[in-house]
């Protein structure tokens, strides 16, 4: 007799309530698995059209670009620019690029961080390909901080493309090395602007008072009374050597040569534009083409202003240009508006004495 074993009512309750759980748990699990990938893919197609480089555009003479930077230039769909960029460097990107000023002047008054950001990540997400494009090098006094914080909330993929620092642009104009192996054994850079508008409050006075520093300072001009003052009162004699440079490596290019005891004297008496890197430990050039005394400096700003002149007029030309010609016809690389303009490095520079 064959007899068979049925379940009791309660066993059977429990096996068909743990199946129904399991088969739910593997069901939200699938469900969590589905929405997950989702949304990756979602992001990964945002990602996979859109993307920003973050571009240091060097200190303003375009032949200080790097080859890097010059390739994102000419292959963006937009590049958002700081005001300090050079107009020869925003001439060697291509020619249909959209060119949007996030500085103080261009993108309304005053372009806050935080919009900088969101237009930064709007536009990659909408799949165009940036070009953050900063003064010198971007890594340096950049806020690169906030903007690689907020490319990366968003999952934007980008690269940092290093540029030429303002601080060595202009040593290099100056012809001594930010360090040197007896005299200047440290190199730091500083900023003379916190974000109240002074200097900031937890400066290292005693590593800035080491006579055998470098010390670039950045964003001088509001501070550079109390930060001298500062420095002698923690023991730098007055006469150590402090070197201001407007505008390096450009063809306005103008060098204060002072010490600590008379550079602020010498900048407000001066009243010279543009922007300032103040080097401190840097002794006066001494090469023969900076002996140059008022005259010649009245000579030079007059050639760089011609030269001003002369690019503004070729900007004029190539505008309308652009308007006339087909969209096809207008050249890629609007390179050629330096084609026979000598490289500002080449132009005289004004270099004021004490
Ligand atoms: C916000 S910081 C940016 C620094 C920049 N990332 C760099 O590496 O040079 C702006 C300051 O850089 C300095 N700077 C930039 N370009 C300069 C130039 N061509 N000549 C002198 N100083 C410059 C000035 O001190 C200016 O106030």
């Amino acid at each position: 007799m064959h007899g068979y074993l049925y379940p009791s009512t309660p066993v059977f309750a429990h096996v068909a309530t743990s199946t129904l759980f399991r088969v739910t748990q593997t069901a939200k699990a699938l469900l969590r698995w589905i929405s997950t990938e989702a949304k990756h893919a979602g992001v990964a197609s945002a990602r996979a059209s859109g993307r920003v480089s973050l571009v240091g555009a060097g200190p303003g003479n375009p032949e200080l670009l790097t080859l890097k930077a010059l390739r994102a230039l000419q292959t963006a769909d937009v590049i958002l620019h700081d005001q300090l960029v050079s107009p020869e460097v925003l001439a060697l990107a291509a020619v249909h690029v959209e060119r949007i000023d996030v500085g103080k002047k261009g993108y309304g008054r005053a372009c806050k961080q935080p919009d900088i950001n969101a237009l930064m990540v709007g536009l990659a997400l909408a799949g165009r390909r940036v070009v953050r494009l900063k003064a010198g090098d971007p890594l340096v006094f950049g806020r690169l901080e906030e903007e690689i914080a907020a490319l990366e909330a968003a999952e934007i993929d980008f690269d940092i493309v290093s540029g030429i620092s303002s601080a060595q642009g202009a040593a290099a104009s100056l012809r001594v090395p930010l360090t040197r192996r007896r005299s200047a054994r440290r190199f730091q850079a500083i900023t003379g602007h916190a974000s109240n508008g002074h200097l900031p409050d937890d400066f290292d006075w005693r590593g800035l008072a080491d006579p055998n520093a470098t010390t670039a300072v950045y964003m001088p001009k509001a501070t550079i009374g109390d930060l001298c003052r500062n420095l002698i009162v923690h023991g730098l004699p007055p006469r150590h050597p402090a070197t201001a440079v407007f505008n390096a490596t450009r063809a306005n290019e103008i060098v204060v040569a002072a010490d600590i005891g008379t550079l602020p004297q010498r900048l407000g008496d001066a009243g010279i534009e543009g922007p300032c890197i103040v080097l401190l430990g840097v002794p006066a050039p001494v090469a023969a083409h900076a002996d140059a005394e008022t005259e010649e400096c009245a000579e030079t700003r007059s050639l760089a202003q011609e030269r001003e002149r002369s690019l503004w007029l070729q900007e004029l030309a190539l505008a309308l240009w652009t308007m006339v010609l087909p969209k096809s016809r207008v050249p890629r690389a609007a390179g050629i508006l330096n084609r026979d303009v000598p490289a500002p490095a080449d132009a005289p520079r004004a270099v004021l004495r004490v």
